[in-house]
């Protein structure tokens, strides 16, 4: 068998004859034309890796129940696709070397080409989620679908690329936002009966909490030398905050009512595992929400960071693509926003020491029991919020391929050792839900 080298591997030769631009031969390329050629080249190479690892993330997350040991391997995927972003976005530094003169030297014989045309942008905006409907118009006849026709309107290999992945659903933002709905709160499930009763509850001790927030502020500028109608208009912004607030978690905007218990149970499960991620169980799930946000704000400065170097370059003239141009940019890096509640929770969160506590704070504690004390394995105690331990928090023993019905015992604080908890709670895309579906324990303290 031939022995692998470098070149062959790499396919350097063929890579390095992939610059000929319009004509495809590289001596009627200028540096300048080369430079723009290769760092968009370099661009879609790292778009290829980010499309992966989302995908890779996406069909982690569209499984029921998520697998626990998988959960990290999510995290990772969406926190590589970050780096990549971010690495990407630095490559605009090297575009920048380009002046406007140098650029507008071979610029019209790209028209009507454009980025607006790079297909594999599109897919990633499709994999996470971007509905059709926020899109900006680029501001000639047709969809974005439309712009990926070769000439003559016929179809084309990125056209037919972009088909394809729209055909492959759901998205990352579905089925993250799938598993935040089944993610039990408070040790209540979205198939309980009394759930909704014990979702609002939870809510309302929230929003409590988060009004109390907002007096406690609004009496601390009292004291400061501000004028009367000063602190008038405070007030009045802070009575707006806390009643959005409400608004918003209960999701007053949408019409229809399974809808809205959808989306109220999606922002509660946001509330939950951001406000008390020190409870063992959480903190994995909460990591992914950070992972997606790191993500999302990676995307978001591509874009403004490519705006930026456009008007640098170009200043305000009409894209090759017959867009606004800068105008039609910012717009975009203003406007796509996919995962618009992980963003708008953060909002309305709330100091760790002002937290109600949980009824049910032992539910998401790592079980363990007999065999973890037979094995001197510790006890790393309380992790509820600060005034309240979590009661029951131990080290997990956990088997692998424990079953769901197995789990099923160990809800109860001091249940059987055997029971694996530990990985099988937090994947339960309702993390968990196999174990709180026993009856909770005996209601512990409440803040009502
Ligand atoms: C001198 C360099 C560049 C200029 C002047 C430029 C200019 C523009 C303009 C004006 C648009 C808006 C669409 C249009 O009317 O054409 C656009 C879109 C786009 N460009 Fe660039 N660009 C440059 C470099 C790059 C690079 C290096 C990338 C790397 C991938 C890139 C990716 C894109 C993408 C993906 C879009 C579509 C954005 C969207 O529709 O959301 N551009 N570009």
């Amino acid at each position: 068998m031939k022995g692998v080298t470098y070149w062959s591997y790499i396919k350097t030769e063929e890579l390095l004859s992939l610059q000929g631009g319009v004509d495809g031969d590289e001596a009627k390329v200028s540096d300048d034309e080369a430079l723009f050629i290769v760092v968009h080249q370099v661009y879609e190479l790292w778009f290829k890796l980010v499309l992966r690892e989302l995908v890779s993330a996406r069909d982690l997350f569209r499984r029921d129940p998520v697998p626990d040991h998988l959960m990290a391997s999510a995290v990772r995927s969406l926190r590589r696709s970050s780096t990549i972003l971010r690495q990407a976005v630095s490559h605009f530094d090297v575009m920048e070397t380009l002046t406007t003169r140098d650029f507008l030297a071979f610029r019209d014989r790209l028209v009507p080409a454009s980025g607006f045309q790079s297909a594999q942008l599109r897919e990633i905006e499709i994999v996470l989620g971007l509905d059709d409907r926020e899109r900006v118009p680029l501001g000639r006849e047709g969809s974005y679908l439309e712009a990926l026709k070769d000439d003559g309107g016929r179809p084309s290999p990125s056209l037919a690329r972009v088909e394809r992945r729209l055909a492959d659903r759901p998205s990352l933002r579905e089925v993250l936002e799938d598993w935040l709905f089944r993610t039990p709160i408070d040790g209540s499930h979205a198939t309980d009966p009394g759930d909704d009763a014990a979702v609002e509850r939870f809510l309302s001790r929230f929003l409590g909490a988060h009004a109390g927030e907002a007096d406690a502020r609004i009496a601390r500028v009292d004291v400061q030398a501000m004028t009367a109608d000063d602190v008038e208009r405070l007030e009045q912004r802070y009575a707006a905050e806390v009643e959005k607030a409400r608004a918003f978690l209960f999701a007053e905007e949408q019409p229809d009512p399974q809808l809205r218990r959808r989306e109220r149970r999606v922002r509660a499960a946001l509330v939950f595992l951001e406000s008390y991620r020190e409870l063992p169980l959480l903190s994995w799930p909460r990591e992914v929400i950070d992972a997606v946000i790191e993500l999302e704000q990676a995307f978001v400065m591509f874009r403004q960071r490519h705006a930026r170097m456009v008007e640098r370059v170009i200043g305000r003239r009409t894209g090759t693509g017959g867009s606004a141009g800068v105008d039609y940019l910012d717009q975009t890096a203003q406007r796509y926003r996919v995962f618009r509640n992980l963003w708008a929770v953060r909002t309305l969160l709330v100091r760790e020491a002002a937290l109600p506590p949980l009824d049910h704070p032992e539910l998401y504690g790592f079980v363990a029991g007999a065999l973890a004390r037979r094995h001197g394995r510790m006890r790393f105690g309380s992790t509820g919020s600060p005034r309240r331990a979590a009661s029951n928090v131990i080290v997990a023993l956990s088997s692998p391929d424990s079953t769901s019905s197995n789990r099923r015992g160990a809800t109860r604080p001091g249940a059987s050792s055997s029971v694996s908890l530990a990985t099988s709670f937090f994947s339960c895309s309702s993390f968990g839900a196999a174990v709180m579906r026993a009856p909770p324990p005996t209601r512990a303290a409440s803040s009502e």
